[in-house]
């Protein structure tokens, strides 16, 4: 949930589906250039065809009729000019698994594909002349292989972004494939440069003084250059696609980048906790920018840093638990945890000091570090033992499910919900019920989950969720907690005390302690007689 909410404010590439323009056929006309491919005929058409753009489609969708004609143009003029390149036609109404296999969701889908295993979202235009000079660009090579030490430089000094060398020394056939494979996977991404010969690779110390290059004149090599801290990591281990696209992946991650749409996958893709400097102006950016490098340098493999400019994305600050007006702000997410970490900005109101940050991330990493909880204030006793559901706040959620002893069904809800007021006085009667028979050990909670930020084993996904937390149930080890059983059944009364009956393992029936009603039917009958 967490995460969505992200990509909703960060990413607002909207994925255009199904309607629109309805005129003409989405599928292209079979004298074209466009290959219409089936499932039997996919994998041998893929060998044989090293650089295809397959377009994913159904006969009914709008968007796909509008393609056709331009698919059809680009097709065609590719057939003559780059006969290497080949345009396809896939109708997913028809070929269901092979469309599942690439997850198709919408379309059309285009995609870039070079032999049956390397797939990249086509990102290109879609009328003919960009689809054209997009796919022609897809058939430079993945990899440079400059040939002279003035050329390698050169094309080391237009790299803004970190790239990556392969020193082939005494590179074999098959080493040199399994990192043209790396490159094709990730050419989107990174730029991938092979330096040849023993001059070269020499050069490479020229530029980077603190690498000894050496080592590697009789052997292959893969680095990863940092070119703005003029650094370079080496790859160590045993070579794999899997492991070198790994390790690419996580080395080129900036020591300090920033989080935008384009490189806001890259840092989700990372299980690594994440630290965000939020800025308003380039000057305040700058005056960290040291800081979080050496942090980042400091920290490599176990946190990664990012600037995120609040003009655009300042929103952000609220799932970080964190005021967006009061910028700028620095604050941790930690991801396998869930929790959220920064620096007080009650107590900065003009942003935390570099000592601040430094020492929060310290503390962190040492585990010492307080997360901050979005709650509202703990309930007074009095409060407590006054109401008929037991009032839950994060400060008092975890305290309360610890006791095993009980059985606890809690209302998450938020306050804006609809469906959570109509529920509010059958959960009070039933609160109230097993309140009156404390010794029943059964305990009905709520609390407004859009005000307090509880981890829970369920993803709370709707208002009201409804969880009951068996007495004595298997603890989970990630939040703590008991495995809850979500209640799905009618939002009635009697509903919930048989719920209650047949998932506690103290086996309270709470329909004996509707007492009243039943002394007041006694009457109706006693009148009768
Ligand atoms: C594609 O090009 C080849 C070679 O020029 C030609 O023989 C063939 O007819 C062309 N195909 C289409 C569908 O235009
Ligand atoms: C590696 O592949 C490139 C082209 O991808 C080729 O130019 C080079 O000769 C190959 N090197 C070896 C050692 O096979
Ligand atoms: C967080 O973890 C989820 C799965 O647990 C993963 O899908 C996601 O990419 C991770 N994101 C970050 C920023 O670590
Ligand atoms: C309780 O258990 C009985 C018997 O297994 C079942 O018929 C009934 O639907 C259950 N009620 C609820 C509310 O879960």
């Amino acid at each position: 949930m967490k995460f969505l909410k992200v990509t909703s404010i960060l990413s607002s590439i909207a994925l255009v589906l199904a309607s629109g323009p309805t005129e003409g056929e989405a599928e292209a006309d079979p004298n074209s250039a466009v290959v219409k491919l089936t499932t039997d005929s996919f994998n041998e058409f893929l060998i044989n065809n090293p650089l295809v753009l397959a377009e994913f489609y159904a006969p009914w969708c709008g968007y796909c009729k509008k393609l056709a004609p331009e698919y059809v143009k680009a097709a065609d003029s590719l057939n003559e000019s780059h006969p290497n390149i080949k345009l396809a036609q896939i109708d997913c109404t028809v070929e269901e698994d092979l469309c599942r296999q690439f997850g198709i969701r919408g379309y059309p889908t285009l995609k870039v594909l070079r032999g049956p295993e390397n797939s990249d979202d086509y990102e290109g235009p879609r009328e003919a002349d960009g689809i054209m000079e997009y796919m022609i660009k897809q058939t430079l090579p993945s990899v440079s292989v400059p040939e002279t030490v003035e050329e390698f430089l050169s094309l080391i000094e237009e790299q803004a972004k970190p790239f990556i060398v392969q020193i082939s020394g005494k590179g074999d056939e098959e080493s040199n494939s399994t990192f043209t494979s790396v490159a094709d996977t990730l050419r989107k991404e990174l730029n991938f440069i092979t330096a040849k010969s023993e001059d070269i690779i020499n050069s490479l110390s020229t530029k980077y003084f603190d690498f000894d290059v050496s080592s590697y004149l009789d052997k292959v090599g893969y680095l990863v250059i940092h070119p703005k801290e003029n650094t370079i990591i080496p790859f160590t281990a045993e070579v794999s696609k899997d492991a070198l696209v790994n390790f690419f992946k996580t080395e080129v991650v900036p020591y300090f980048g920033d989080i935008n749409r384009d490189t806001y996958m890259m840092y989700m893709e990372s299980p690594l906790p994440l630290g965000y400097y939020f800025y308003k102006t380039e000057e305040q950016r700058e005056s960290f920018e040291e800081t979080f490098n050496k942090l980042g340098k400091t920290f490599r493999g176990k946190m990664n840093f990012v600037g995120l400019d609040a003009n655009l994305f300042g929103r952000h600050a609220e799932s970080l638990n964190m005021d967006p007006e009061i910028v700028p702000l620095f604050a941790i997410q930690d991801n396998a945890s869930g929790k959220k970490y920064g620096v007080d900005q009650a107590e900065n109101p003009e942003g935390p000091s570099i000592e601040q940050v430094e020492e929060l991330v310290e503390q962190f990493m040492e585990g010492s570090a307080k997360p901050i909880v979005k709650s509202e204030p703990m309930p007074s006793d009095e409060e407590v033992s006054s109401a008929p559901v037991y009032p839950l706040v994060s400060h008092n959620h975890d305290a309360l499910l610890e006791d095993l002893s009980k059985d606890i069904f809690v209302e998450y809800y938020a306050h804006w919900c609809g469906h959570c007021k109509k529920l509010a006085p059958i959960w009070d009667n039933l609160g109230g019920l097993y309140k009156e028979h404390p010794e029943s050990n059964v305990v009905v909670a709520k609390i407004d989950h859009s005000k307090n930020d509880v981890d829970t084993y369920v993803q709370i996904e709707g208002y009201p969720t409804l969880l009951f937390y068996p007495a004595n149930g298997e603890v989970d080890e990630k939040t703590g907690l008991r495995i809850p059983v979500p209640y799905e059944g009618p939002r009635e009364l009697d509903s919930f005390i048989e719920f209650i009956k047949n998932k506690s393992s103290l086996n309270v029936d709470g329909s004996e302690f509707k007492q009243p009603e039943v002394e007041e039917e006694a009457e109706v009958e006693h009148d009768e007689l």
